[in-house]
């Protein structure tokens, strides 16, 4: 069992959460994750390390509601528990020491950038963050975010904050130098589309570049297959050879339509959720 120290709300489909979690604390990296089950007989869920403290031993993790597993997350608050968090899984990002990292993030991905652009600053790299989203309200942890880089760009589609225009606009911008300047290297967390979008802008710039994929995962330790990845043309596995890949080298199309598999049975289970909780 996990407790739940902090639940916050950051936007109504986006949850902030404080685990309990020491051992997890102890020896996370940034771009590793967690698989975590709710309730008795629940599925298990994958969802990223957004920050860690490990003195306190606890854990952030930010929770965006798209389906049964992640409604039921979503409906917990601080002082209940979460049935199992098993972690830290995944390989840690690993980019070249020194330079300027400009992390990328759309939806729940903006909070992934957190112990990312913590330690990155710590070691004496520049950080700046793009944080993308369809309209001011769905801007996520910018204050956060904001104490932890040297720069945050915020992008709204329909111009409400910040730049108006998608990441990709924006990060162009900083390639061609402004702003923050030409970044060295680039990592993007977000919606597969938003992650495909960034791989485009940088191609040919020579602006080394990760995606954390976020394919469906079932054991997240490498023995089920179902993550797997096309990656330089071979199959890799995003639980145990990522999440995060070279963007130049993953194959989006054949991610986002193995993405898709079995959306007919999700739509099943989250309508038998709203049923059985009088939910519509
Ligand atoms: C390594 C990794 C890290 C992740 N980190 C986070 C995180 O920090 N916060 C967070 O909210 N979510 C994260 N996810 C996604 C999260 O695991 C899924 O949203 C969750 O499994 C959906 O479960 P569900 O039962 O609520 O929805 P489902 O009923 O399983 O799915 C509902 C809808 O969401 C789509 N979907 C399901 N899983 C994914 C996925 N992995 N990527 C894209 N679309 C998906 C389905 O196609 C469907 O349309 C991460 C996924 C991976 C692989
Ligand atoms: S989730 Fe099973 S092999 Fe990766």
């Amino acid at each position: 069992m996990t407790r739940i120290l902090e639940a916050r709300p950051l936007t109504p489909v986006t949850k902030f959460f404080r685990l309990d979690a020491p051992l997890i604390a102890a020896s996370a990296q940034p771009g590793q994750f967690v698989m975590l089950r709710a309730r008795e007989g629940g599925e298990r869920i994958p969802i990223t390390i957004a920050d860690y403290d490990r003195e306190t031993g606890t854990v952030v993790i930010v929770v965006q509601e798209v389906g049964a597993t992640t409604r039921r997350v979503c409906a917990l608050e601080a002082g209940e528990e979460i049935l199992d968090v098993a972690g830290p899984l995944g390989s840690p990002i690993e980019l070249p020491a020194g330079g300027h990292l400009c992390g990328v993030g759309g939806g729940f991905g903006t909070a992934s950038l957190l112990c990312l652009m913590r330690e990155r600053r710590a070691s004496g790299g520049r950080t700046t963050a793009i944080v993308g989203a369809r309209t001011k309200d769905l801007l996520i942890l910018l204050d956060d975010l904001a104490s932890l880089c040297d720069a945050v760009e915020v992008c709204t589609d329909d111009g409400s904050a910040g730049f108006r225009g998608f990441v990709t606009q924006r990060l162009a911008q900083l390639i061609a130098g402004d702003g923050p300047g030409r970044p060295d290297h680039v990592v993007a967390i977000g919606p597969m589309a938003m992650m495909r979008a960034v791989a485009e802008t940088t191609r040919g710039h020579r602006v080394k570049t990760l995606v954390s994929m976020d394919p469906l995962m079932v054991d997240g330790t490498g023995m089920c297959g179902g993550c797997r990845v096309m990656v330089a043309g071979k199959p890799r596995f995003a639980c145990v050879d990522g999440p995060c890949f070279d963007a130049h080298d993953v194959d989006f199309d054949v991610a986002m339509r193995r993405n898709k598999a079995y959306v007919r049975q999700e739509h099943a289970a989250l309508e038998r959720l709203a049923c059985a909780s009088g939910r519509d």
